[in-house]
């Protein structure tokens, strides 16, 4: 037996046991008369005592003994002298009669420990003692716990969970999709799946009922913090459905999470329209952590002589409440940080409304005090507050403003991350225009469907961009953790989505015809959404990035740099595969 206890369960109410641990040396002390020894496993440390006067030679053993060593110690559990309260074992040691070295270790590239002297690339080539520390074993302990809730949650509400293929047809709408070529057929490609969406709807079509999956996804885009080229979504689909079936569902499974990870108790979500929420926080995903609010002034600010606001399509600003104090310096950061390249404002309108009433602006030079207090009060701007106003087109503008929103919210302490804010987005618009292919895509994706009410807009391509969608995402703390659609579950109108789409039949045929066919033969109503499952963790742990909620996550340039994939393949793969490499690599 290679171990009686782990390193991390052993208390006073042990002492006098003879036990066997084994684990790796976190830590060693060589005291003179004594040497420590930290022992560490998943479950803890345990500290192991060696006394020269009583075995000279196991102690020079332990002396010996190099961080990360692979070890076995044998030994009585006796209460320690001078405790340690910070770690559950800290009031017992072990009194080692017994040490095996069952591997010795190189030194580690970086520091085992909570708080690693290893930067991200270092500790990303070496991820597999990066997940020996503690953070980034808890996230992945994490991930466990959540997908172990989601099963259950979904189980007991009669969802089966099934396994859909990875070698799939490439489909044209989406990202970019990997692919895969087949050496059996020359020349043609499999692709893996960017969701499991077209099987999830067979399934409802084969009378499953309720399906879920917790399923590896693929998709060939720009990488970001909150996006890796393969990540998981909790998958579900349901059929003899409204919308409000599926809400009520999901938000409950959300609500189970929040509870049972978090000891938090939520009522039912808010709910905002797409078109809402930019008009009020300029995002699709808000932030409700925080208010500050967007207001829209342009009537109020127009006929001042500000040529910049009179022709402006929008001018609209936020309140951050207790600022009026700022200064200079931080004024012009945050004219600074709008006009950084990544946000795109070409300036910033300041007024401080200060806390004896008075009004101070940068564009005092038009505006006097009563044309400032107007602009205060139809913000809803008190004394001590200080606003700040963009303009421009509606929609970039709204977007800069949004990023300035954050901003501040963060300055301000109001995005704590261990506060969380659910809501439900929905009616997202059905379709966007494209300027590069002047074209309209599925906002969400082909199978969506219209709302009724609008279905009939379908007929009037002057009006496409106004049609509704049933369609929603569920946001968490300005993260968007997950969306999904009432699906067309009519072939007629199936069709009708794909002329819109720009497809002719024939090529809707090849790409989609086994889903039309199956359409064919008495689909049900159905509907369902997926749930990021790498972002969920990340937001309920307030992580930035989800790579830290990944086992082996790849870098921003979608490289695993511990692996070294991708890599270059042999002359003799290539010809196998008939495929003709012409990039020198
Ligand atoms: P969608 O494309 O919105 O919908 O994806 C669902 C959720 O998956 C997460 N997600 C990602 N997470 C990490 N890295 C990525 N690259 C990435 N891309 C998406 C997001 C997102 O909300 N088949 C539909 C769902 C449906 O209609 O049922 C779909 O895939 O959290």
């Amino acid at each position: 037996m290679y171990r009686t206890n782990t390193c991390g369960e052993l208390r006073l109410a042990n002492l006098g046991q003879t036990v066997t641990l084994a684990g790796w040396v976190q830590r060693s002390r060589d005291l003179g008369g004594m040497t420590f020894v930290d022992l560490r496993d998943r479950y803890g440390i345990t500290q192991l005592a060696f006394n020269m006067e009583t075995d000279a030679a196991l102690c020079e053993q332990a002396r010996r003994l190099g961080r990360e060593y692979v070890v076995q110690a044998t030994g009585r559990v006796i209460e320690r002298s001078s405790k340690n309260t910070k770690i559950p074992t800290g009031e017992i040691e072990i009194e080692v009669a017994e040490l095996n070295v069952l591997n010795e270790a190189k030194t580690p590239p970086f520091t085992i420990e909570d708080l690693s002297d290893g930067g991200d690339d270092l500790r990303m080539r070496y991820r597999y003692l990066d997940i020996r520390r503690n953070p980034v074993r808890q996230n992945l302990e994490l991930r466990h716990r959540m997908a172990m809730l989601v099963r259950n949650y979904l189980s007991d509400r009669h969802f089966l969970e099934v396994e859909t293929p990875m070698l799939i047809k490439s489909t044209p709408e989406g990202a970019r999709d990997f692919v895969v070529p087949s050496r059996m057929n020359p020349g043609e490609f499999y692709a893996l799946p960017q969701s499991p969406q077209q099987y999830k709807q067979l399934l409802m079509v084969s009378g499953l009922d309720r399906y879920f999956q917790i399923v590896r996804c693929f998709r060939d885009e720009d990488l970001r913090a909150d996006r890796q080229p393969e990540f998981t979504q909790i998958d579900c689909e349901m059929s003899f459905v409204d919308q409000e079936d599926v809400l009520q569902m999901f938000e409950g499974l959300i609500r189970h999470l929040l509870l049972e990870l978090k000891g938090l108790q939520f009522g039912p979500f808010p709910r905002i329209t797409w078109h809402d929420a930019m008009r009020r926080f300029g995002s699709d995903k808000p932030d409700l952590r925080f208010g500050m609010e967007f207001q829209e002034v342009n009537d109020v600010v127009r006929g001042h002589g500000f040529g910049l606001f009179d022709s402006a399509e929008l001018v609209v600003g936020i309140v951050a409440q207790g600022c009026a104090d700022y200064t200079r310096k931080q004024l012009d950061a945050l004219t600074d940080f709008v006009k950084r390249p990544q946000v795109g404002a070409g300036g910033m309108v300041y007024i401080k409304y200060n806390a004896d009433g008075t009004l101070k602006s940068s564009v005092d030079k038009f505006y006097d005090a009563d044309a400032l207090r107007a602009i205060a009060d139809r913000m809803g701007a008190r004394p001590g507050d200080l606003m700040l106003i963009l303009c421009g087109p509606a929609m970039k503008t709204r977007t800069q403003l949004c990023a300035l929103r954050l901003e501040m919210g963060s300055q301000l302490g109001l995005r704590d991350p261990q506060h969380f804010a659910p809501l439900w987005v929905v009616d997202f618009p059905l379709l966007e225009w494209d300027d590069e292919t002047q074209r309209f895509y599925a906002m969400h994706h082909p199978f969506t469907a219209p709302k009724p009410e609008d279905e009939a807009l379908l007929a009037d391509p002057s009006r496409w961009g106004d049609i509704r969608a049933n369609a929603y995402d569920m946001v968490l703390n300005g993260n968007e953790v997950g969306g999904g659609s009432i699906r067309i579950h009519d072939r007629t109108l199936q069709n009708q989505m794909f002329h819109t789409l720009g497809f002719t039949d024939e090529q809707a045929a090849a790409q989609f015809g086994f889903l039309m066919d199956a359409f064919t033969y008495g689909a049900p109503p159905h509907a369902g959404l997926a749930f990021g499952f790498d972002r969920l963790c990340s937001v309920f742990s307030g992580a930035d990035s989800i790579r830290d909620f990944i086992a082996f996550p790849k870098n921003n340039a979608g490289r695993d740099v511990m692996s070294g994939s991708p890599s270059p393949i042999a002359q003799e793969q290539l010809d196998e595969l008939c495929i003709k490499v012409d990039v020198k690599v």
